[in-house]
């Protein structure tokens, strides 16, 4: 493999912008929203659109900062990425020269670890971070890295960075994972779709994202199809063509916009909302007794009141049709007001409920036991604090207490929910809430 320019040993964080949400709590939010389209499906498919030289066009892209990595990676690369208008993002991976992605952009965003099978399967290597580093147990990529095995491909890992190549194409293998894995089912199956013959994925994650991903795919030419329901197979091309796609609804978005309604007691109206991926949520809100009304691509939801009037239940998270563990804490939030003790089961990762914690401190009752298991009890009023988002999901959700809260909120880190919410307090904003965002040098 020919050797790489000098890696940026001494890797030093980028510089964030500082920004902060002020937030005055207390009041109901009503009126309509539009829900944006998927980071998640957004990201994968940007990556996808490197299996082909043809240009690739997507609509329904979310303005989001982790879409904005994934563009400034790909342009790295030597990939021609346009955005002719606002959600629109246009890709062409004809002359791609560079086969590296960097620390850089790993560090600030896992999911760039995606374009390892695309690019592995089109150009036959590629030098990528580890985005965990080398936090071994906490987010590995070991199962994307088997898989590239499986398809044949040749991987060693030194200072942080996995060294692929595949001699000639790679080959259709039966991939097996020992578990459900979002991004490893993508990876193997993006690698499958330009490798040499059949490829059998299982269990492959059931992901909406999943299949608009495979949506994408086979309107390039891909041969690749959901056989069963944790079944994905592949027949390798060549080579695939350009194609254009529009991003299906954003359902951890439409979920966060959900809560807020119940939370403040408000009426609010989703549109374009994707209620049929939403299931194993609403049936939780439904338990809760949260009023949702689903109408065509629209969803009502009416909160009842600041000061609860919602019941406590158990909740775990599980891979999809499963309640989806981004939306564990948003439901979190929502179930300090029910009346009773409920119980959150983090099945997913091990990380997910630390931020509790946070929670806490805005008067909510809750008892972390372990890492995967917690213990809230309610109803008890929040209160406004001032607080530090620690991640993207974990982020909305102090968005959506101190919105329900008593008094102010000051939340630092609002560019944990750039990652990933379009245009955040204008969408509450417009329903009538009372955030502003405070530049923080
Ligand atoms: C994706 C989503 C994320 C969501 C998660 C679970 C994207 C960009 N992110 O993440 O928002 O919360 O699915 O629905 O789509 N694991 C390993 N080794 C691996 C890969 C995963 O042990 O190589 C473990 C993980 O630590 C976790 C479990 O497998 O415990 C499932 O993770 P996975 O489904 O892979 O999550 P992501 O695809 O990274």
């Amino acid at each position: 493999m020919a050797e790489a320019r000098p890696f940026h040993w001494e890797y030093q964080e980028p510089p964030i912008q500082r920004e902060a949400f002020r937030v005055e709590g207390g009041l109901p939010l009503s009126g309509a929203v539009s829900v944006s389209g998927s980071k998640n499906a957004s990201l994968k498919l940007l990556a996808a659109a490197t299996l082909t030289g043809e240009r690739c066009r997507f609509t329904n892209v979310p303005e989001i900062a982790d879409v904005q990595v994934m563009v400034d990676v790909l342009r790295d690369l030597g990939v021609v990425v346009d955005h002719p208008a606002p959600n629109t993002y246009e890709v062409a991976a004809g002359d791609v020269d560079w086969l590296f992605v960097p620390l850089e952009a790993a560090a600030k965003m896992r999911a760039s670890f995606i374009l390892l099978g695309p690019l592995l399967a089109r150009f036959g290597r590629v030098i990528i971070s580890n985005p965990g580093g080398d936090r071994i147990g906490r987010r590995p990529v070991d199962l994307h890295v088997n898989a590239m095995k499986r398809l044949g491909a040749r991987i060693d890992y030194r200072n942080g960075y996995y060294f692929a190549e595949s001699p000639g194409r790679l080959r259709g293998a039966e991939v097996a994972f020992p578990g459900v894995t979002v991004m490893g089912t993508e990876n193997a199956m993006l690698a499958a779709t330009l490798a040499d013959g059949h490829t059998t994925i299982r269990p492959a994650a059931r992901e909406p994202e999943v299949d608009d991903l495979i949506l994408f795919l086979q309107a390039m030419g891909a041969d690749v199809e959901r056989t069963a329901a944790e079944t994905i197979e592949v027949e390798g091309k060549r080579r695939l063509r350009g194609a254009d796609h529009r991003v299906i609804a954003d359902r951890i978005e439409a979920g966060t916009f959900i809560v807020a309604a119940a939370m403040t007691g408000g009426e609010i109206t989703l549109r374009d909302a994707p209620a049929a991926n939403l299931g194993a949520f609403l049936e939780v809100l439904a338990r809760v007794g949260v009023e949702v009304a689903c109408e065509g691509d629209g969803i009502r939801v009416r909160g009842a009141g600041m000061n609860g009037g919602y019941v406590a239940t158990d909740i775990e998270t599980a891979p999809y049709p499963g309640l989806a563990t981004d939306l564990q804490p948003p439901m979190a939030v929502l179930l300090s007001r029910a009346a009773g003790r409920s119980r959150i089961h983090e099945a997913i990762f091990e990380d997910r409920l630390e931020w509790l914690n946070d929670l806490r401190e805005m008067g909510a009752r809750v008892r972390i036991e372990d890492d995967h298991h917690a213990i809230i009890e309610g109803p008890t009023p929040l209160h406004g604090a001032e607080l530090k988002m620690s991640d993207l999901r974990a982020g909305a959700s102090l968005i959506l207490a101190a919105l329900a809260a008593h008094g102010h909120s000051l939340i630092h880190g609002a560019h944990q929910v750039r990652r990933g919410y379009e245009n955040i307090e204008r969408k509450f904003q417009d329903l009538g809430a009372r955030i502003t965002h405070v530049s923080e040098g």
